[in-house]
């Protein structure tokens, strides 16, 4: 390949924010990444480190170590920071489920949104406020995860997180993110209608919400189909008057023959063909892949490969060099239509930010 452009530069031209969920543990120890990630990103997300689990070793401590460590490098580098999750129900700290109960959980909630989101108040982009909420297959009529937060707090938590999260940083854009509302199949259907149904309802009521993440871990080769589905979704969250960010995308590679050559082209036709659709629609702002390189990729410890041979899902592989989906998605924001400059109102929140 030739020498590699700019995800960033070729991005801006199109008022687009372009980065990767980062590990701090890398981030850290590697000159080759950081300058790697300053080169090609105006957005950033922790992969972990802002995760409960993470910041909350005790009820009553926090570690906010690697998360400084992160908002300073990429302060350093002028790179946006998502804030990346304030309520979720994976990855609570041990103690979570001793500890919490009904009487308790929600002030649990809206302390802890209070300390980080008020702690990186102004200097946040975006904070995924609530992830993964939506869960049909719970069977329940309004479509909600009967997660620990509903168990504990009844649906208003999803209420309380959101305006717990305004009040603590007024200029970051609150988020909801979620996956398995990207493709074609009756059970993405499903989850995005009773996505839609939520973030209906929260609208209704007022909640500070100006965002949806769609987190993108889709998948190559088989039956997998992303299209006409995924773009009324995105335009039913412009009725709503809400942006879209492409939060978390990977290309599962499982369905593909193990052959790298081959691999790497199916993997980087699905990025080129999926960043095609979605940024057809205007509110799509910013594309952030899940991880920078296939060695750290999740995919390579949850979801192994039946041949055993290690997932190439991401735009570098583990020396950390371009690989074709780099071009493919360079390629898609070269030929997307640029969106609009952003306005007055979206340059403020989440300016810096
Ligand atoms: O840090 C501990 C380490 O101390 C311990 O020795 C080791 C042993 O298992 O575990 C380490 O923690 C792991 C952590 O990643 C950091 O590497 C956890 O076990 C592991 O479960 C955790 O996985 C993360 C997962 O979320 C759960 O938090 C993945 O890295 C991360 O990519 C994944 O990201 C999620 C998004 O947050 C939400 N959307 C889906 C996405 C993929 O699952």
């Amino acid at each position: 390949m030739s020498e590699p452009r700019s995800l960033k530069a070729q991005a801006a031209a199109h008022h687009l924010l372009v980065g990767f969920a980062l590990n701090v543990q890398q981030l850290r120890e590697s000159e080759a990444y950081r300058r790697l990630v300053a080169e090609q990103s105006s957005i950033a997300v922790a992969e972990n480190a802002m995760k409960w689990s993470s910041l909350r070793p005790t009820p009553d401590q926090y570690f906010f170590e690697d998360a400084d460590f992160l908002l300073q490098f990429t302060e350093t580098n002028r790179i946006k920071l998502r804030g990346h999750n304030l309520c979720w129900h994976e990855q609570l700290p041990k103690w979570f489920g001793p500890t919490a109960t009904a009487a308790n959980a929600r002030s649990l909630l809206t302390e802890h949104i209070r300390t980080v989101a008020g702690r990186y108040a102004g200097r946040i982009h975006s904070w995924d406020v609530v992830n993964e909420a939506v869960e049909p297959k719970d069977g329940r009529p309004d479509g909600l995860r009967d997660s620990p937060w509903l168990k504990l707090i009844g649906e208003s938590y999803l209420e309380v997180a959101f305006r717990t999260a305004r009040q603590a940083d007024p200029t970051a854009l609150l988020t909801y993110n979620d996956y398995d509302i990207e493709g074609e199949t009756e059970y993405d259907a499903a989850k995005r209608s009773a996505v839609l149904l939520l973030l209906r309802r929260l609208k209704q009521r007022n909640v500070p919400i100006d965002a949806v993440g769609i987190q993108s871990h889709i998948s190559a080769g088989g039956q997998h189909r992303y299209g006409t589905s995924l773009q009324q979704f995105i335009r039913s969250c412009r009725e709503m008057d809400l942006e879209v960010f492409v939060t978390e995308m990977d290309v599962d590679d499982r369905e593909l023959p193990r052959d790298v050559l081959q691999r790497d082209a199916g993997v980087a036709q699905t990025y080129r063909s999926y960043l095609d659709t979605v940024l057809r629609e205007q509110n799509v702002r910013a594309v952030l892949a899940w991880g920078v390189d296939d060695a750290h990729s999740w995919l390579q410890a949850k979801r192994p490969r039946n041949d055993g041979a290690p997932h190439r899902p991401l735009l570098f592989d583990e020396k950390l060099r371009p690989k074709p989906a780099f071009a493919a998605v360079i390629g898609s924001f070269a030929a997307a239509r640029p969106l609009p400059a952003p306005s007055a109102g979206q340059a403020l929140r989440g300016s810096k930010r």
